[in-house]
């Protein structure tokens, strides 16, 4: 199965945690469409953790769906998300048990691959808690990876084990389409700034077929829910946004879809900071850092057409002007260019720059710029 963008789409576990239901997905199934996601490139309804029976079927041994949460089981709600013209995600844990203490798939394997297939699975995602000490985690992901390509139907494989083990250095051998690189998101700024600074050093690993997956977004969540927390500001979720773009992470929406703000409905929907997301390339971008305030980074990505992703982003406490100076990025003063610019977030006038460029950027925001090169 050819993965060649980011995945996108919408997962149940950062507002609902436990508390899914048929009804929920359906009402959020039909919100994707109404709020034009799927217009904008989302594609994937994932339903996360909590959705089974605690124990498995004593008479199969397969899982079973919570006839309380899901009384026509996971294949009707899978055919009601086909039927709007989406895909269908679950999830599973290569250990005996999930997170959150349903059964998982160790020693099942290729019965739960081929049983997600019988139900029309799209994708899976799948957990590592409750691993066996003993048994080496690559181990369970090669495991899982040939059970799905053995179900006969395709089916992305959403790995999930935190970063831990080196996971970049043997991820894409195991058939994964996208790997957690970190632990848990939480709705606070600390919480995605950690992340992001934890994988700049490591977003050469992220290429087409096997991203980097810096976790659900939790933009929009506004403190509510399970993961909500402090909450962030409109500011922080828009930054959020920009920098899982300029990292060509999978952009899988956390909040509750039925109740977007206009703020957050025009951000998740932003067609430029999208297709920095989903640039075929998929290349790693060029990080700075202010000479004297090393909150501010300014971030610059090749796309595929030629033009360039330039970022600003103050993850610092205190208003900033930020630079980018484009020597640094490879534009020497001498080469004979000069860097026009389009904002993609603000109004603001197009504009060209020689040899650096400066831009105030408040705490907790950014700035996001596409680039182009003229000849002086
Ligand atoms: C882990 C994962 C989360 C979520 C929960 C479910 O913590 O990292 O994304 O899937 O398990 O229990």
């Amino acid at each position: 199965m050819l993965v060649h963008r980011p995945p996108m789409g919408w997962n149940t576990w950062n507002t609902f945690g436990t508390n899914i239901s048929d009804q929920l997905i359906r009402e959020s199934t039909d919100a994707f469409i109404g709020a034009g996601l799927k217009d904008a490139g989302y594609e994937y309804v994932v339903v996360d953790d909590c959705w089974s029976k605690k124990v498995r079927d004593p008479e199969t041994d397969r899982l079973a769906a919570d006839p309380a949460k899901f009384p026509d089981g996971m294949k009707a709600v899978a055919d009601y998300v086909h039927g709007k013209g989406l895909k269908f995600g679950m999830y599973s844990c290569a250990g005996q048990r999930t997170c959150a203490d349903y059964p998982g798939s160790f020693d099942h394997e290729f019965l739960d691959a081929e049983t997600f297939a019988s139900w029309g699975v799209d994708f899976l995602k799948y957990d590592f808690c409750y691993k066996p000490a003993d048994i080496n985690g690559s181990l369970l992901y090669r495991r899982m990876g040939m059970a799905l390509r053995a179900s006969g139907r395709d089916i992305l494989f959403s790995a999930c084990n935190w970063g831990s083990d080196d996971v970049w250095s043997w991820i894409r051998s195991t058939g994964a389409h996208m790997y957690r690189s970190t632990g848990d998101i939480f709705d606070n700024p600390e919480s995605y700034r950690k992340i992001v600074l934890s994988q700049m050093e490591k977003l050469s690993a992220s290429a087409p077929q096997c991203f980097n997956d810096m976790d659900m977004l939790t933009v929009g969540m506004y403190g509510k829910g399970l993961v909500g927390n402090t909450g962030c500001s409109d500011a922080d979720y828009r930054s959020q946004f920009a920098l899982w773009c300029m990292c060509s992470a999978p952009l899988m929406l956390g909040c509750d879809i039925r109740f977007m703000s206009p703020f957050i409905h025009r951000l998740v929907t932003n067609r430029d900071l999208i297709r920095v997301d989903q640039d075929a390339e998929a290349r790693p971008p060029i990080v700075t850092r202010h000479p004297w305030n090393e909150k501010l980074l300014t971030l610059l990505k090749h796309l595929d057409d030629g033009s360039y992703a330039l970022g600003f982003f103050n993850l610092g406490e205190e208003d900033w002007e930020a630079t980018a100076t484009f020597s640094d990025f490879g534009l020497p003063a001498h080469a004979g260019y000069d860097v026009s610019v389009r904002n993609i977030l603000d109004r603001e006038p197009d504009a060209v720059f020689r040899e650096y460029m400066r831009v105030p950027v408040p705490a907790h925001d950014c700035r996001m710029y596409l680039a182009n090169l003229v000849r002086r």
